[in-house]
């Protein structure tokens, strides 16, 4: 039989997906599963956005530019700018999901073997994007205990190598929930400077920051125009995930004409969403308002639910949506397969992303888990008792 390549077969599985076969069975057996394991928001879509759908005027549905269309990257040029993010839409090219923009970035500056380094943990898919692209993830690790603040600037650069090409950060983090400040950005800004390398954040959350602290792009830090490069996406600001619209955003001009070559190999972005995208830029300032306020409730009530159980220690979101939660087991893999399989009150169970997933460092994060509070709060209530339940009867 003809063989699968090695890339294939090293491709890791998503931690949040592979879990699915249980949850299934889970069904089957009539039991209620609370989904903490993905980023699926249960939020409305605004209305401005599916409306432009419903009502285009589209003889065909024919592809857009390669870059996305001009009035699309217009508008969104405009919503950075508003954002104290200098761009033109030249400095723009549309994306099919932030996914793709992180594929781009990846392809346009690195060969295989190449170094990237990331703290961890790290959104999940960092893994395979760097396993299709042939390149390395070095490891920095944040820490629960600092709430996954930046790690010291000198653990960098003492991973620094010739063959490090970037360093690839998440602000607002997922799976962290932590927001980088102003002054944390400007010594990345430094360290890249003076490495001579790029720095790539992805900014998916970027609406997303809580207790009145705005979220600092790297795009706003002047110095290093030529170094950065930004990764963003509706699929979150807008609970827009199925559109698959995302862009990649730099200043520097060689960047932008490499990512393109990538956006002409696969034609252009999708054309209808790209309409929806355009029209959910009208969104009022209110939704927002909205979105946070109600993001915030349910973080506050997660966090304080899960602070009352003995031997449970997590970090304090400030941002995106998401917690990891240290508990007292020794491999959450097996615990969250057990909750699916073998546990539930009242016939309800939940369903959890082990953490172990979200590091690049063997055996890191094997005692925690990654919660998603996109549940409304009487939902996480009743998930968190379970989960206190769990942890009374759960033998290693
Ligand atoms: C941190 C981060 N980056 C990128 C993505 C990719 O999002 P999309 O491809 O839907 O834009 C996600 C999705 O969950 C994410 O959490």
């Amino acid at each position: 039989m003809p063989t699968i390549s090695q890339k294939g077969l090293l491709m890791p599985q998503s931690p949040i997906r592979k879990l699915v076969p249980y949850a299934e069975k889970a069904y089957q057996e009539g039991k209620v599963v609370y989904h903490l394991n993905i980023g699926q928001p249960d939020i409305k879509t605004p209305e401005v956005a599916l409306d432009a759908v419903k009502v285009h005027s589209l003889d065909i549905l024919a592809y857009t530019r390669s870059e996305g269309s001009d009035g699309y990257r217009e508008k969104i040029a405009a919503y950075y700018n508003n954002h104290d993010i200098k761009v033109t839409k030249e400095d723009i090219i549309v994306t099919t999901g932030g996914s793709e923009a992180l594929l781009f970035a990846f392809g346009s500056i690195m060969d295989t073997d190449d170094e990237i380094i990331i703290p961890e943990p790290f959104y999940a898919n960092y893994n395979g994007f760097s396993t299709a692209s042939g390149v390395n993830i070095v490891p920095v690790i944040s820490k629960i205990e600092d709430n996954f603040a930046l790690p010291p600037i000198e653990e960098f650069e003492k991973l620094i190598t010739p063959k490090t090409k970037a360093i690839l950060i998440c602000n607002p983090g997922n799976p962290t929930g932590y927001l980088y400040s102003k002054e944390e950005i400007q010594k990345l800004a430094a360290i890249v400077k003076k490495h001579d390398l790029f720095l790539i954040a992805d900014e998916v959350y970027r609406e997303f920051a809580y207790d009145g602290v705005s979220h600092y792009s790297i795009m706003q830090e002047e110095s290093i125009q030529e170094h950065a490069i930004m990764i963003d996406s509706v699929s979150k600001r807008y609970s827009m995930c199925g559109a698959r619209i995302g862009c990649l955003v730099s200043k520097n001009k060689q960047i932008i004409a490499t990512a393109l070559k990538f956006a002409q190999a696969r034609l252009s972005p999708p054309t209808l969403a790209q309409i929806a995208s355009e029209a959910a830029l009208q969104t009022p300032q209110s939704y927002f308002t909205d979105v946070i306020d109600e993001y915030v409730d349910r973080r506050n009530t997660l966090i304080s639910e899960l602070e009352k159980i003995e031997g449970v220690k997590v970090a304090k979101p400030k941002g995106a949506f998401y917690c990891i939660v240290e508990l007292p087991v020794k491999n959450s893999d097996d615990f969250a397969q057990w909750l699916l399989e073998n546990f539930d009150v009242n016939g309800e169970t939940i369903m959890v992303a082990p953490a172990a997933g979200f590091y690049s460092t063997p055996g890191v994060g094997l005692n925690q888990i990654r919660i998603a509070y996109v549940l409304n709060k009487e939902s996480l209530v009743k998930a968190v008792n379970i989960l206190k339940e769990a942890l009374k009867v759960y033998k290693d």
